[in-house]
């Protein structure tokens, strides 16, 4: 399976089968998550993973086994975490594990003491893991018809050709196609799909076009996480395409229109 091919398999998993998770999935799962491989970002900064039994969501049913990740609250970790736990979230859909990113619908303080956080770290988001089950909750159905997450936003509003004039075309971006598509299915909070890429030569420029109420008081920025998703979602589809990429945080970048900031920038070859 293509990476893009993986991406538009998975989606928010809210009703699980009730079976558990069979002990070599969990450990073959875990140990993934905690790998190099796995932690290995443009950030540079590591997640802790721990699985949590007995644990539950007012949104999640059939399962009570939840992965939570936690770390220092750092400069873009926001972006780290999106782009580790994301890693881990395909890797659940490899293995016939259906997911779902929870940063909202949960008992914070039950998980948060759980993971045992301590000051200065965050635990950005868990996730339920089980085996998805045939047939959706009445309540799963109305949550993804509330947040429209069987859609996503068009490929000329969300990526731009050298500057925000110009949308950039499937035509324009010929080779390199699949890999921004790979970004436009992302999993974001509330399907906001905050993530606006401007492509400039070999180089794409990654923006956040900020959505109300997203930003605690302490500056976490839960969809700066959504950013971090997109970026692994480029980030593997054009290593699969055997580019070479390099990210960095250029000195000066296209202007974007209000609300929206400059993320990242990831060079091509
Ligand atoms: C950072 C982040 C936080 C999320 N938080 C929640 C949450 O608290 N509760 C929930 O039910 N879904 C949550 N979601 C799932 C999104 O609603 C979902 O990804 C989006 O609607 C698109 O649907 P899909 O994942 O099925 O493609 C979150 C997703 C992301 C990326």
């Amino acid at each position: 399976m293509s990476l893009l091919e993986l991406v538009k398999a998975r989606r928010s998993v809210r009703t699980f089968s009730g079976d558990s998770l069979k002990k070599e999935d969990r450990e073959a799962l875990l140990a993934y998550a905690q790998s190099d491989a796995a932690q290995d970002n443009p950030c540079g900064q590591k997640v802790t993973w721990k699985l949590l039994e007995g644990f539950s969501s007012p949104v999640i049913v059939g399962t009570d086994l939840f992965l939570a990740g936690k770390m220092p609250q750092a400069t873009d970790a926001e972006l780290a975490f999106g782009f580790v736990m994301e890693k881990v979230v395909l890797k659940a859909q490899a293995m016939g594990i259906g997911t779902t990113w929870i940063a909202g619908t949960m008992d914070r303080p039950a998980f948060e003491k759980a993971v045992e956080l301590s000051e200065g770290e965050v635990m950005p988001c868990v996730t339920p893991l089980g085996y998805p089950a045939k047939n959706m909750s009445l309540r799963e159905t109305m949550m993804r018809k509330g947040v429209k997450a069987e859609t996503r936003m068009d490929f000329g509003d969300i990526f731009f050709d050298g500057d925000f004039a110009h949308a950039l075309t499937p035509e324009k971006a010929g080779d390199l196609t699949d890999a921004f598509e790979a970004v436009r299915f992302s999993p974001s909070a509330v399907n906001k799909q905050p993530w606006r890429l401007v492509l400039d030569r070999d180089t794409v420029h990654f923006y956040e076009a900020h959505s109300r109420g997203y930003v605690s008081e302490s500056g976490w920025d839960v969809q700066k996480i959504d950013i971090g998703i997109a970026m692994l979602h480029l980030d593997c589809a054009l290593k699969e395409l055997g580019k070479s990429v390099t990210w960095f945080k250029a000195a000066q970048v296209p202007q974007a229109g209000e609300n929206t900031d400059y993320i990242i920038s990831l060079k091509v070859q």
